[in-house]
């Protein structure tokens, strides 16, 4: 029988059930087993872990990290282990785990991305792929394949077509028309839309008057961009019929809830891993604070309940 004022926090996502609705955003969670020490896993929505693109890569040079008000500008540069070493060395130390692990795919070509999902189709641990198409490559100031929705209907679909998983798309907010770039990627086959990547951003050091980031623009994250990724969560979610997966800026239950309330079935939580590696469960935990003062069963019953009459 279920405890009087238990709620039930369970989201499904149509091609997958989560315990929870909060997963640990991509590139801020590493590979998951950096943060063993720190949080149950297993308690976890789920992990995204850092993207990955066929070889290793040594990421941009630094300074690479640059803080500003209320938000982190980073330029990273997807460093990252490949596809290969996180099969044969990560992989198998997550295997006892119940919670899903979405590996957070990368490229710089398409077929680089078709090459990744196909390696990875062979490991049966992972639960879905969670589409990079949205990280800003600096080199580029910031262009990739999400600012496009011709691009992005092009790469969706030859994804789509390598992949054995379900397929999450991750957007840019750095466009003036995110439904038609998430429109684009629904009609291309995608299972579910995850929004937002960073915000492409810089700072600059007023003695040296050099930009403070070594390749001079990175992406902006945190508190600072989380008005933004929630409108655009809403955008999208009233517009679109597969299932959103909200981030930007979230730190506490309470933001967490806005973007379930403008219609994302989950959440994924970035910058506050760093600030406190136990954000996550905390955020779970002030979701089920919420529900339960509220008299709320099912967190479910709160998604898309936003009133705008
Ligand atoms: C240091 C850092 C590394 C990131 N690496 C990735 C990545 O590998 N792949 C990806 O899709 N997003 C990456 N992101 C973006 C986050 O997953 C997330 O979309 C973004 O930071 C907004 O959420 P937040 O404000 O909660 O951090 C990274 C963000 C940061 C701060």
């Amino acid at each position: 029988m279920k405890r009087i004022g238990a709620t039930d926090l369970a989201v499904d996502l149509g091609f997958l059930k989560l315990r929870n609705p909060v997963l640990a955003a991509s590139g801020t969670f590493g590979y998951g087993l950096e943060f063993k020490p720190f949080v149950d896993l297993d308690k976890l929505g789920g992990i995204i872990v850092k993207g990955l693109y066929f070889n290793p890569r040594p990421g941009n040079p630094p300074p690479r990290l640059a803080e500003s008000p209320s938000g982190l500008i980073n330029s990273i540069g997807l460093q990252g282990i490949g596809v290969r070493a996180f099969c044969e060395k990560v992989l198998p130390q997550l295997q006892g785990l119940q919670t899903p692990v979405i590996v957070n795919v990368c490229g710089e070509t398409d077929e680089e991305y078709a090459a990744v999902i196909d390696f990875l189709n062979k490991n049966r641990r992972i639960a879905a792929y969670e589409l990079n198409i949205s990280c800003p490559n600096v080199k580029e100031e910031g262009r990739c394949p999400a600012l496009s929705p011709e691009h992005t209907f092009s790469l969706v679909k030859l994804a789509k077509q390598s992949s054995r998983r379900p397929l999450i798309v991750k957007l840019s907010p750095n466009v003036t028309d995110i439904v038609s770039v998430a429109r684009a990627a629904e009609e291309a086959g995608a299972d579910a839309i995850s929004l937002i990547n960073t915000l492409l951003a810089m700072a600059v050091d007023i003695e040296t008057r050099r930009p403070r980031l070594a390749n001079t623009f990175g992406g902006l994250s945190g508190p600072a961009v989380k008005p933004i990724a929630l409108r655009m969560a809403y955008q999208v979610a009233s517009r679109i019929r597969i299932p959103v997966i909200g981030m930007g800026g979230i730190m506490t239950g309470q933001d967490a809830l806005e973007f379930l309330i403008v219609g994302a079935r989950a959440v994924e939580v970035g910058t506050a891993n760093f600030v406190d590696p136990g954000a996550s469960l905390r955020i779970v935990k002030e979701i089920q604070d919420y529900c339960r003062d509220k008299s709320i069963s099912r967190v479910e019953d709160i998604i898309g309940t936003l009133m705008t009459e």
